[in-house]
Parts: C-alpha cells; structure tokens; sequence
C-alpha cells in the first residue's frame, strides 16, 4: 500500500534530534525523502541544556536510510540565508522536488522578563522568528515550482498564551502565526497550505533539564522531573504530563498529507488541552 506521502521530498529544520529527527522518521515510513539540515553547535544564549551535534544528524541520516528512504543532510543555521538556500538547492537538486517544509528548527530559554539581556532576545527573534521566515523563503519558490505543497511551523503552546519567564520565546511563537497566515493568503492560489502546530510540554531535553523543571515554581530550591512532570500534568486536561515527539510527527503527518488538502491558515494545539484550561 502506498505512503501517505508516497513520492513527496520533505525539508525539515532542526532534523539532528528529537522532534527534527522524528519528523524526518515517520514521513520516510510513509514515502517521503528528506533534505535535512541541523545547526549542530551550540547557540550563544542557551544554556540550559545541551546542544545537538554532528553525530546526532549522521544518526538521523542513518535512520531514514534504514527505511531505504534517501537523505541528503546539511549543517546550516537557520539565521543563514544562504546556507539555507544552498542547503534547499542542493536537496532539490539530489531529490528532484519539493513538497513539504517543517520548519521546526528553535530554542528555548527561561528568564524572567526584567533579567532577559538585549542579546538573549535578538538571538531567541533572530532563529524562532526570523529563522522561520528564512525557512519559508528559500523553500517557496521550490513549492511554487512544484505546482503546490504544504508548510508547517512549528510553534507552541506559548504561540497562543503567554507563558511566564519565556518573553523572548513566547513573542517569537506568537511572530510564526503571523508568518503562517500572512503566507497562507498569499500563496493560497498556488496551492501552497500554511499551518502551524502548537505543542504542549515535549518529552525532549528542550523541557527536560534543572532550569526549565522549576519554570512553574521559581522559589522551589531543589526542582525535580517528578515534581515537574506532576504539576505539569494538573495543567492538562487529559491525564498527561507531557507527549512524546511523534504525537507532533503525527499531527505534522496528517497537515502534509492530501487528508488535510482543504486545511490551511490553521493552528493546531497538539497540547492535552493545555490550552482551553
Ligand atoms: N520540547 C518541548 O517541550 C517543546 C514544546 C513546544 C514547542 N517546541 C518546539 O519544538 C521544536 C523542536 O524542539 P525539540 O523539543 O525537538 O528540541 P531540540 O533542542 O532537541 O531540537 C531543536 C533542534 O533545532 C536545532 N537548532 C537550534 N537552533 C538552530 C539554528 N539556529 N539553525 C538550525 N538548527 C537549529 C537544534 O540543534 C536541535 O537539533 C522547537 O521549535 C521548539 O521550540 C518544543
């Protein structure tokens, strides 16, 4: 039987692991090759937790071509125009075409607002924001040339509500909605559909290290998984802490798909109900 995105060539930011590389892992089971890129190095502000490497995008590479899908994986950065473009060039160039675009690539830091410096936020617009944008523009004329195709942006929760101690992160989540349905208007008759997704709590390091488990309770001296993870879970009407990254591959897997020909300029909590409470 064939995939559900049986021919198609998907573009995926932030692919080295985690979200990226889950991503990249259940549309190859349904059919579709890749063109992977990952910054793979630390980013300046982002402390809290560690950052992906080269290993870990050879393994994406690995995983996809265990499924006899191909790859073609470059290490660029998101706030690199040209990198970018070459990287999407070079893709296309190896694989023919291109169909889908995941802008996932994006970082997370927790400050309260009064403590954040001017360089922690230009960096967290320069990859969140601007870095989306960058994503959607060298891919465009990719999409264009393929008579249509469908993009979607990763957000979060803190794209929809405004989360404490997460300024920088929570305006630039905001800023892709505005990204996504400022292009869904305006490619709408090329057949291109613009869709975002809005995680809750993701099992990844992103949520799991020391600083980000006392994001709910700064004056905790000693803050824990177990802590986090119960807490966390009374904010979700459904009885979860958090999801695991193919919920999100699941959600992306179905907005790429022909299923969801008709959807466009959507946000899609994939939350718990994170955000109706
Ligand atoms: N984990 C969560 O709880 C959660 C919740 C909501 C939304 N999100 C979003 O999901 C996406 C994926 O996050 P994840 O949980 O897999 O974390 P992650 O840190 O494992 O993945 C992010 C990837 O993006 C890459 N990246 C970072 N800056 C980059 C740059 N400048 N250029 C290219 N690549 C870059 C990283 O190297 C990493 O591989 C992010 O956009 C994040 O904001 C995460």
């Amino acid at each position: 039987m064939a995939g559900r995105v049986e021919g198609k060539v998907a573009f995926i930011t932030g692919a080295a692991r985690n979200q990226g590389r889950s991503h990249a892992l259940r549309l190859a089971q349904e059919g579709a090759d890749v063109i992977a890129v990952d910054v793979c190095a630390p980013v300046e502000s982002i402390r809290m937790y560690p950052p992906a490497t080269e290993e870990d995008l050879a393994e994406t590479v690995r995983q996809v071509e265990a499924l006899d899908r191909r790859i073609v994986a470059t290490k660029a950065d998101v706030r690199d125009p040209a990198a970018l473009r070459a990287a999407v060039d070079d893709g296309v160039a190896q694989l023919g075409r291109l169909d889908i675009v995941l802008a996932n690539a994006g970082v997370f830091e927790i400050q309260p607002s009064l403590e954040l410096t001017d360089d922690a936020w230009q960096e967290m617009i320069d990859i969140n924001l601007t870095g989306v944008w960058n994503t959607c523009r060298v891919a465009l004329p990719h999409l264009i040339e393929s008579g249509g195709g469908s993009i979607v942006i990763t957000s979060s929760t803190a794209g929809l509500k405004g989360t404490p101690n997460t300024i920088h992160y929570t305006a630039a989540k905001h800023g892709v909605v505005g990204v996504m349905r400022t292009l869904a208007n305006e490619f709408g008759k090329q057949s291109i559909r613009v869709n975002t997704v809005h995680p809750t709590g993701v099992d990844t390091v992103m949520i799991q290290n020391e600083k980000t488990w006392g994001l709910f309770t700064p004056d905790d001296p000693n803050p824990t998984r177990e802590k986090f993870a119960e807490l966390f879970e009374t904010l979700h009407p459904l009885p979860v802490p958090y999801i695991d990254p193919v919920d999100i591959s699941n959600a992306i897997l179905f907005l790429v798909s022909d299923e969801a020909r008709y959807v466009t300029g959507v946000t899609l909590p994939v939350d718990a109900g994170y955000t109706i409470r």
